[in-house]
């Protein structure tokens, strides 16, 4: 499919400057300075604290769930140089991110099975999941991982707010459980969520790991070999949300032979994956319990 050409009248590029210039610029630098700072190794504490501090709201929510980490909320820690001694520099790369986008998760509308708070349940899962694979799998941070995983539907969000209208038709076909939301959004827009992250995160200036896992995480099979593992990583960790029920379903129609594939291709064991996923769910479960979900 012709990315430019859509059934809509409007096209990818405009989507995505809409989006460019609405409430998603407000998490815009934050989200890119988090990211920066991940993909550069020498970057310090102070970098950090800097992004974090350029939104005050955002550094009250940071520590409040820092110090609930550590202290059941006693409220010891009082700084975001403190936070990091305490909880650690990835973890609290971790908290802001989570913080500032699910900012654009908050509206509670229902439409046919999808909602954004839904929608963020299951993008945080699948980041969990993906860095997990990293961790236990891969002995590595997993820190683009995870962000991969929560940023890999951010197409839906951008969809849902910019082309309201047909975004509900295409929910309304994917309603019965058997269309796949990539299928209806290609059928009755011309492109699908994944072409819209894609742009996004380009626009974003995102690496291109990170854009290629977020343009293919349905079909892992599009991605150059030297960005194959987080795209199939996360294909396969959306895959696992879809079968653990967790949270909005981008594809309820699972395609179980290309998932054993991705598999062996990255050389995992189905049961180390339930082992994930077991995990997955006992961090959501915990979260849920302290309210940060
Ligand atoms: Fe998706
Ligand atoms: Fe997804």
């Amino acid at each position: 499919m012709n990315p430019t050409h859509d059934n809509t009248g409007v096209k990818i590029d405009q989507v995505v400057s809409r989006a460019d210039r609405s409430e998603f610029s407000s998490i815009k630098s934050i989200v890119m300075g988090i990211v920066e700072i991940i993909n550069n190794p020498d970057s310090t504490v102070q970098e950090l604290k800097q992004i974090i501090e350029t939104d005050p709201p955002l550094t009250a929510r940071v520590l409040k769930i820092s110090n609930s980490v550590y202290y059941g909320g006693r409220g010891r820690i009082g700084d975001i140089e403190q936070a990091v001694i305490w909880i650690g520099f990835d973890t609290l790369k971790e908290i802001a991110l989570n913080q500032k986008v699910c900012e654009l998760f908050r509206k509670e509308e229902r439409i046919h099975g999808y909602s954004r708070p839904l929608l963020w349940r299951h993008c945080v899962c699948c980041a969990l999941l993906c860095k997990y694979v990293y961790k236990m799998e891969f002995n590595e941070r997993g820190e683009n991982a995870y962000v991969a995983g929560l940023l890999h539907d951010i197409g839906i969000i951008v969809e849902d707010q910019f082309l309201h209208t047909q975004f509900e038709q295409v929910l309304q076909r994917c309603a019965g459980g058997d269309t796949n939301l990539q299928d209806a959004e290609n059928e009755l827009l011309g492109y699908d969520h994944m072409q819209v992250g894609g742009a996004l995160a380009k626009r974003w200036c995102f690496p291109d790991e990170l854009v290629h896992a977020i343009e293919a995480h349905h079909s892992p099979d599009r991605t150059p070999a030297q960005f194959e593992r987080l795209a199939v990583t996360t294909y396969i960790c959306n895959h696992l949300c879809q079968k653990s029920g967790e949270g909005y379903k981008d594809a309820p129609r699972l395609d179980d032979t290309l998932y054993s594939e991705s598999l062996k291709l990255l050389g995992l064991h189905p049961f180390s994956m339930e082992i994930i996923v077991e995990k997955m769910q006992q961090e959501i479960e915990r979260r849920t319990r302290r309210g940060w979900l």
